[in-house]
């Protein structure tokens, strides 16, 4: 099996920049090709900022030789025809995904796999046509990628077993942290996990419970402390004597009702979003949300440092 050294990375937007500096900080030669007018100058200036921001904290020693590793292609086949893997992440749009695919499929390499970053689309819906479907999948990160280490791999039923493995092992040699699933469902698993909680938090703050700030406090200084380094399965083992099997004997049932309370409605109430939305308006008005996408890079920076210990 040939090793991973060149990656194309297709479409260059706040994700594929993410992708192109975590594949660079692994020490591969990475091609961009993106779509958009001057997308050089404009993408290079903010991978730079980027890189910049993760030397400052402290994440990356040698920024100059991380930035000499991205080039820009000056088209897909240029960028697609020499990789070894291709990850895309063009718009979140199906009609763009099909065309993306069957584009990085006509140019692709006899040996070289894709992984598509979308968030949402299932990959069957936009490789069927594609001749090397064999070797396509969805690679799913979070925001930004060089900052959250998650992915989900996820097959498509033509999927190769033994590529969407390979994709395992290359995210894992990039320093990412990989979840294999077995096969499709959508909204993979973090975001089914994501969901689950906003719609109890939305139904909460729709019957007036408590104000969106103490919802969000719960998690920020209750259960999130834990979840940055232990899931809801090992929290729930070590928080009863016997482990994850009592806990379920006690609490079970406790969560059943819950879970029967709402199952007749599960919808994100409108005039709840208005008013979540209005409260969080008023505590960080619209024009200071891109300095607090900052301050949360910046957090995430420190949690990644506390987690290396
Ligand atoms: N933003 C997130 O939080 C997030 C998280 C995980 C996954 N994703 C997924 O990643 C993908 C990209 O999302 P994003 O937030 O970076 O979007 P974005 O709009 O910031 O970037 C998309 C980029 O793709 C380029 N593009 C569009 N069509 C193209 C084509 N045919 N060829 C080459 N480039 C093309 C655009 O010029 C743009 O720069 C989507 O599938 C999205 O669902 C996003």
């Amino acid at each position: 099996m040939n090793a991973i050294r060149t990656v194309a990375v297709v479409g260059a937007g706040l994700v594929g920049q993410g992708w192109a500096i975590v594949f660079a900080r692994a020490g591969m030669d990475v091609a961009i090709f993106d779509a958009r007018e001057k997308a050089e100058a404009v993408i290079g200036a903010q991978i730079e900022k980027a890189v910049g921001d993760l030397a400052a904290g402290g994440l990356c020693d040698d920024p100059a030789s991380l930035l000499s590793r991205i080039r820009f292609a000056t088209s897909l086949q240029d960028a697609v025809a020499s990789c070894d893997y291709v990850q895309e992440s063009a718009f979140e749009r199906i009609d763009v995904k099909v065309d993306v695919s069957r584009a990085i499929d006509a140019a692709l390499p006899a040996h070289a796999f894709v992984g598509s970053s979308t968030s949402g689309f299932p990959g069957s819906d936009f490789y069927a046509d594609c001749g090397n479907r064999a070797r396509m999948m969805v690679v799913h990160p979070v925001n930004p990628p060089h900052l959250v280490p998650l992915v989900e791999i996820v097959p498509t039923p033509w999927t190769a077993p033994e590529v969407a493995a390979r994709a395992r092992e290359l995210m894992e040699q990039v320093g990412q942290s990989a979840v294999s699933l077995s096969r499709e469902v959508p909204g993979f698993i973090l975001n089914r996990l994501q969901g689950a909680l906003l719609d109890e938090a939305f139904a909460l703050f729709a019957e007036g419970y408590a104000t969106a700030d103490d919802i969000d406090r719960t998690v920020r200084d209750g259960l999130g402390l834990r979840w940055a380094f232990m899931g809801p399965f090992e929290t729930i083992d070590l928080n009863a004597p016997k482990g994850l099997a009592d806990y379920a004997e006690r609490l079970g049932p406790m969560y059943s009702g819950f879970a029967e309370q709402r199952k007749a409605n599960r919808d994100w109430v409108p005039e709840a979003v208005v008013r979540a939305d209005a409260e969080r308006r008023r505590v960080l008005p619209a024009g200071a949300l891109e300095d607090r996408r900052s301050w949360r890079d910046d957090m995430l920076m420190r949690m990644v440092r506390a987690k290396r210990g």
